[in-house]
C-alpha cells in the first residue's frame, strides 16, 4: 500500500495572503485520500475549490484577456496514461471538470467554442464567469496526488496571463510543459506560460534523475531568475513538495503532515 499524499499550489507570484484557499484545497483533497478515495477524485476536488476562490487565477478568478473576455484553460492526467485538456473555454466556472470528462473519450483536447459545445452536450454548467480585474496574473493553480493504491493524478487550471489576446494558450493545459505524469512522478508548473512552454518544463524535470528536490531545482535552473516559475511534484517513492523562484503559496498533506 502506498502512502497517500497531496500537494497543491496557488500560483507563482501569489503571496501568503492567498494561502487560505490553497490550504482549503489541500484539506479537501486530503479528506478524500485519507478516506481511501482516489488520487483523481482528490485533485479534482482540490482544483474545484481553487477555481471557486476569486483571488486565485483560475475559474471564477480567471484574469481578463485584452478584450475583457475570460477564457480558461485546464487539464488533468493520471498515472495510468489518461489525459483531458480544455483550452480557451468561456462561460465555464469549473473547467477542470470538463477536462476530466475527456479522460475516457477517444479525443483528449478540445479548444474554444468547440470545447464549450461539447460541455453543453454533456451537461456541464454553462454560466458567465465574471473573472478578475487584477492587473497581474501569469499564474495557475495546480494539484498532484497519490492514493493508497499508488495511483497518481495531476490537475491544472488557469485564466492565463492578464491582457493577453483572446485565443492565447499558455503552458497550463499543455501536456509536457505545464503538466506531466508517468508511473513514477506527477508534476505541475506555474508561471509565465510562454517561457514554460519553450522549455518543455515538466517533461524535462520528469526525465531527470535524483531526488524530487534536485529535479525541481533543475527545472527552476532553466530560467532567468526574473522569470517567475514554480513547480509542485509527487513521486511514487513518497516524496512531495513545491518549489519556486518567487513567492508561491503551496500546501502538502499526508499522514505525516
Ligand atoms: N501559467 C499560466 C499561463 O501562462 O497561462
Amino acid at each position: 500500500m502506498a502512502k497517500p499524499m497531496i500537494v497543491c499550489h496557488g500560483g507563482a507570484g501569489h503571496t501568503a495572503k492567498d494561502q487560505p484557499g490553497v490550504d482549503a484545497a489541500a484539506d479537501a483533497g486530503w479528506a478524500i485520500l485519507s478516506a481511501g478515495g482516489s488520487a483523481l477524485d482528490a485533485v479534482l476536488a482540490a482544483v474545484e475549490i481553487m477555481e471557486d476562490d476569486p483571488v486565485l487565477n483560475a475559474g471564477t478568478g480567471g484574469r481578463k484577456r485584452a478584450d475583457g473576455s475570460v477564457q480558461l484553460d485546464a487539464a488533468v492526467a493520471t498515472s495510468d496514461g489518461r489525459l483531458g485538456s480544455i483550452m480557451a473555454i468561456e462561460d465555464t466556472p469549473n473547467p477542470i471538470h470538463v477536462a476530466a470528462g475527456l479522460l475516457d473519450q477517444p479525443f483528449h483536447i478540445l479548444v474554444g467554442q468547440g470545447a464549450r459545445d461539447w460541455a453543453d452536450a454533456q451537461g456541464y454548467p454553462n454560466a458567465k464567469v465574471e473573472g478578475s480585474d487584477s492587473p497581474s496574473g501569469n499564474d495557475t493553480v495546480g494539484c498532484v496526488a497519490i492514493d493508497e493504491k499508488g495511483s497518481m493524478a495531476v490537475a491544472t487550471s488557469t485564466g492565463g496571463c492578464t491582457g493577453r489576446p483572446r485565443g492565447r494558450v499558455g503552458d497550463t493545459p499543455l501536456w509536457g510543459p505545464g503538466l506531466w505524469i508517468d508511473e513514477g512522478i506527477a508534476l505541475a508548473a506555474t508561471g509565465i506560460g510562454e517561457e514554460i512552454t519553450i522549455k518543455m518544463l515538466c517533461h524535462r524535470v520528469a526525465i531527470q534523475t535524483g531526488t524530487l528536490q534536485q529535479r525541481l531545482e533543475y527545472g527552476l535552473s532553466l530560467f532567468d531568475p526574473t522569470i517567475e516559475v514554480g513547480l509542485i511534484g509527487i513521486t511514487v517513492n513518497g516524496e512531495g513538495q513545491g518549489l519556486a523562484n518567487t513567492k508561491m503559496p503551496w500546501a502538502i498533506r499526508s499522514a505525516n503532515q
